[in-house]
């Protein structure tokens, strides 16, 4: 059992998975968004966690990060795969799209976003050159080579405050910065998870178009449809990582 996988909007659960057990951990950070699930998946053991809880409540700049991933590691997690719901930015992010981000920025603000910050003994700057795992990516992109499962191998992540979705002077912005997609939920999780020595990666579905690329309002109509066809591409994706 060391891998997690950390379900975002639109994976509140998953329906093939074998529930065997459920953790209730308290941290030294607070309790976690939901009950750890000790599950099976396709033959292998690992570990769920429904990031704004189950049911979905807790919104992305109310989660506690630090207890979801202290949680991780007491269980003895070693990898997690997070996936998110996000805005596609760039040309080839359109809605249920899949990517796999190598890169990330920070646009979030009062998070808890590290495990360093009390009663230190030496002050501690992990290096985030690469914030997610290659090995762990790799496996990923194979997995979708494998299973035929068309995604982007690259992309940079904007983390966004939320919960509020952005302006479309914002979302030209972040092209602009470089990014491809736009989410809620990326940072502080990438961050802790390096603080722990956890390898982490992220497949991002994309729900809808950044405001203003097309005209209209964003809905969450829209943005329940297209998740439920990118949602259970990444299932399928997700089931093909673990076992290979
Ligand atoms: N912006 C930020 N986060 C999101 C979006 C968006 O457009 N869609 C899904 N998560």
């Amino acid at each position: 059992m060391t891998l997690a996988i950390i379900g975002g909007t639109g994976l509140t659960k998953i329906d093939d998975l074998n529930i065997v057990d459920q953790q209730n951990l308290h941290t030294p950070y607070g309790t976690p968004s939901a009950p750890f699930q000790i599950a099976e998946l396709n033959g292998q053991t690992i570990v769920f966690l429904a990031r704004h809880g189950n049911p979905h409540r807790i919104p992305p700049h109310k989660i506690n990060y630090r207890a979801n991933i202290w949680g991780l590691k007491q269980l003895g997690v070693r990898e997690i795969i997070a996936v998110a719901a996000v805005g596609g930015i760039s040309a080839a992010m359109g809605p249920a799209h899949i990517a796999i981000p190598d890169q990330i920025i920070d646009y979030s603000y009062g998070r808890d976003h590290t495990f360093f910050a009390d009663d230190l003994e030496h002050v501690t700057h992990i290096d985030f050159t690469l914030p997610y795992a290659t090995h762990l990516r790799e496996r990923i992109i194979l997995a979708a080579e494998q299973s035929g499962i068309e995604i982007s191998h690259n992309a940079t992540y904007g983390c966004t405050q939320g919960p509020r979705l952005e302006t479309s002077a914002e979302i030209k912005r972040l092209a602009q910065d470089g990014c491809d997609l736009v989410g809620m939920t990326g940072m502080p999780e990438a961050a802790l998870a390096k603080e722990l020595e956890l390898a982490y990666a992220n497949i991002s579905v994309v729900a809808n178009w950044g405001a203003g690329i097309v005209s209209g309002e964003i809905t969450m109509a829209e943005i329940e449809r297209n998740l439920e066809t990118g949602m259970n591409k990444a299932i399928k994706l997700l089931t093909a990582t673990i076992s290979l």
